[in-house]
């Protein structure tokens, strides 16, 4: 029997496998998967019950419905109220910090199955997982220009570690979407595949992952992070 948690806000589920795989889901499906105050809270603490827990050996995030996530919620985060209030900047931060630093830093592997739309702070989470697999059919967007925003947060951080400096630019400043297929073209995700094996291939990689030793793991996953920023001579000490 799976082991299933749903959160305080019931914006964010996990379910426990018997092959050691914790699959967390963004459960909004009504609002896309949209980023809220309550979700973020969730997220938090959903990665505090998988984190620790022996029982866990990798971690799936994924999405309820068809969106993996929308993004920012546009109504709670920016047009609730101009003002950036104590709470307003509080909530900003649990939720920069679960997206990414929380994720960066993860003591466990973690896969993003992007089952479907993934649009402005949706790229957070998903870059900051070990890996990620998409879709075919989903669909990714930077969409904030439309906003009359940037793609703020880290965003384009994110974006400008796994694309390259043209993909980045003209995907920021059309805002066109591209697909799963073209995703995995330019390395924003590892590979796609039919959204109908999606689950299967997963678990798949899930599974490998899952086998390794979790220290080593843990290490090469960290050394592959930090390596990039350093000198030939940190690198090598
Ligand atoms: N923030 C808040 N609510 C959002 C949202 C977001 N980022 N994205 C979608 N929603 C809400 C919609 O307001 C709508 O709510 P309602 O039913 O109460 O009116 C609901 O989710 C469904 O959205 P809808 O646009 O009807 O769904 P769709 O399946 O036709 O399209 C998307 C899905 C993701 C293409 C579309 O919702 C969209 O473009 N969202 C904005 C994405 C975005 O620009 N994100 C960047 C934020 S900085």
């Amino acid at each position: 029997m799976p082991d299933t948690f749903v959160a305080d806000n019931k914006c964010v589920t996990v379910e426990i496998d018997a092959d050691q795989i914790a699959w967390i889901t963004l459960n909004r499906p009504e609002k896309r998967n949209a980023i809220s105050p309550s979700l973020s809270n969730d997220m938090q603490q959903a990665l505090d019950r998988v984190e620790h827990d022996e029982a866990v050996k990798v971690v799936v995030l994924t999405g309820a419905g068809d969106a993996y996530s929308a993004g920012m919620d546009l109504r709670e985060f920016f047009r609730a109220s101009d003002n950036l209030t104590p709470e307003k900047r509080a909530a900003f931060g649990r939720s920069s910090s679960w997206q990414w630093r929380r994720l960066r830093y993860f003591l466990k592997p973690t896969i993003c199955m992007v089952n479907g739309w993934c649009f402005g702070a949706g790229f957070n989470s998903m870059i900051a997982c070990d890996l990620a697999v998409a879709a075919d059919e989903a669909q990714f967007g930077l969409s904030e220009i439309n906003w009359g925003m940037i793609p703020a947060g880290n965003v384009l951080k994110n974006v400008c570690s796994v694309m390259n400096q043209r993909d980045a630019m003209y995907y920021t400043i059309t805002a066109e979407t591209f697909d799963g297929k073209k995703a995995a073209q330019m390395g924003v995700v590892n590979e796609s595949v039919p959204r109908a094996k999606l689950k299967d291939r997963v678990r798949e990689i899930a599974k490998v992952l899952a086998d390794k030793n979790v220290n080593t793991m843990r290490a090469c996953k960290f050394a592959v992070k930090r390596v990039p920023e350093m000198s030939w001579d940190d690198a090598d000490d």
